[in-house]
């Protein structure tokens, strides 16, 4: 009788169609069978699932865990043990840690530093820009999963924090595809139109505005609809594959629908605070509501959730951008001084799935969002984002009747003071994430130590290549 790493015994699991009762075999890492055995096998850990869901593990495509660099603000620790307490399994880490990733160099730097600190499974993208045109084969060969291009420029005290990521105009950025085309990677824009938000920040500052919703105002709709106008265009210019980050807009939903009705190979995520946050409650969240593209409108919201329902946003990732609540608190009386960016890798499945059922979604929707595209759009839907046969045994047990209040205080961010959905009542609880057949946080004992995560190179990564 075989012994296996693992079995989850009398649990629910969510595969791709269906809602089954089953048990789940693990060996060496992998789900070997979903089903039911005779005789019962024994196991080196067995799981009594009773009561809950069995989830693949989320897969969660933008983060910011700043490190190396701002270790203030979070490191890759307590990055990923805030995924893990989340039923996040797998997260791809943004380009923006210090120094920047341009160049295959500073990739492997990161690689070295981060992978020891690791609780869950990581890739890492590689910016793009003019600077490091020459670099990007080389990135894509050392194993960046995605490049990241921002097309606004950040405010100038954080110009380093971005150097080498930001393309300064449409020509820029049509360069720079035709050139990440050619490598066979994805890549990842964040649409908004520079000289829209230059012109407004200018405009209302020069009038003397310090609130919260003029962060809202120096960043209209407009802002992301000519972004993602110029962008979707260029990618049909160019054939090139890409990926909208964080989508807010309603104007940016219709586009991305008739684009993907032309076929264009676009691809589009959106976050909880879009789902959530209108600029009608910045009054009250002050500068922990401050991000990038800002809060909306209830009609954006209306929209975010009809492109979630039909298939034009793609998936729900959660922009985790944590700040120090001293450098959040310098905003309060004048909000141009607050760094923009909102924790939330550890929130978001139970935000996404305590309304997702008011818009007609349900749970085998939230599981699609959440972890089965995000893996297919970053190329790793072979072995993540599904409980299946073979797959790695990325699984997320949840008691999805739980009803419970977040409590920032609760939470493994560093951020967590700055966390704007505290407080929030929510439905289903995490009570053990397991990543490749091991257990990496129980929701009654904690967490496994630190380097277990292992780095997941992008699909053009030769195994080979030196720096
Ligand atoms: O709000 C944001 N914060 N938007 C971004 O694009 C960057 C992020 C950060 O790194 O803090
Ligand atoms: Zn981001």
């Amino acid at each position: 009788m075989p012994t296996y790493e693992l079995i989850v015994k009398n649990v629910r699991v969510v595969t791709d169609k269906a809602i089954k009762e089953s048990e789940i075999y693990v060996d060496n890492g992998k789900i070997i069978s979903i089903g039911f055995h005779e005789p019962v096998h024994s196991a080196d850990v067995i799981i009594d699932g009773r009561g809950m869901l069995a989830l693949p593990g989320l897969v969660d495509t933008h983060v910011h865990f700043r490190d190396p660099g701002m270790l203030q603000k979070e490191d890759f620790e307590t990055g990923t043990r805030g995924a893990a307490a989340g039923g996040t399994t797998t997260i791809l880490d943004m380009p923006t840690t210090q120094p920047v990733v341009t160049n295959p160099t500073i990739f492997k730097d990161k690689l070295k530093v981060v992978e020891k600190k690791a609780l869950v499974d990581f890739g890492l993208y590689a910016a793009a820009g003019m600077e490091n045109m020459e670099q990007l084969h080389d990135l894509a060969k050392i194993g960046a999963i995605a490049f990241k291009s921002y097309t606004v420029s950040p405010p100038s005290e954080r110009v380093k924090e971005y150097a080498g990521a930001v393309v300064r105009n449409t020509g820029e950025l049509f360069h720079l595809l035709e050139n990440s085309t050619a490598t066979g990677l994805l890549h990842c824009i964040h649409a908004e139109d520079d000289s829209v938000v230059q012109y407004l920040t200018s405009k209302l500052q020069a009038s003397g505005r310090k609130d919260a919703e003029a962060h809202c105002e120096s960043r209209p709709n407009l802002a992301e609809a000519l972004a993602v106008h110029q962008a979707i265009g260029i990618a049909e210019m160019t054939g090139g594959k890409i990926h909208l980050l964080h989508i807010s807009t309603r104007e940016a939903v219709q586009m991305i629908r008739s684009a993907k009705a032309r076929g264009i190979r676009v691809t589009a995520e959106t976050c909880p605070h879009y789902l959530f946050f209108t600029k009608g409650d910045m009054q009250k969240l002050g500068p922990y509501g401050k991000y990038n593209p800002p809060a909306r409108s209830h009609g954006d919201i209306i929209a975010l959730w009809e492109g979630l329902k039909d298939g034009t946003i793609d998936a729900v990732v959660s922009d985790h951008a944590p700040h120090s609540r001293e450098e959040k608190d310098d905003g309060r009386e004048d909000i141009w001084k607050a760094p923009p960016g909102t924790p939330g890798v550890e929130t978001r499945l139970p935000l996404v799935l305590s309304r997702a059922m008011d818009w007609g979604l349900d749970m085998l929707d939230v599981v699609r969002l959440c972890a089965k595209n995000p893996a297919k759009i970053f190329g790793l839907e072979w072995r993540k984002g599904e409980i299946a046969e073979g797959m790695d045994a990325d699984i997320t047990l949840m008691d999805p009747g739980a009803v419970w209040k977040i409590k920032s205080s609760e939470l493994q961010t560093k951020a967590r003071e700055t966390v704007i959905f505290d407080g929030m009542e929510v439905k289903g609880k995490i009570a053990y994430t397991i990543v490749r057949g091991r257990v990496v946080f129980e929701r009654e004992v904690g967490f496994e130590k630190p380097g277990g995560g292992s780095f997941l190179a992008g699909q053009k990564a030769i195994s080979d290549f030196k720096v």
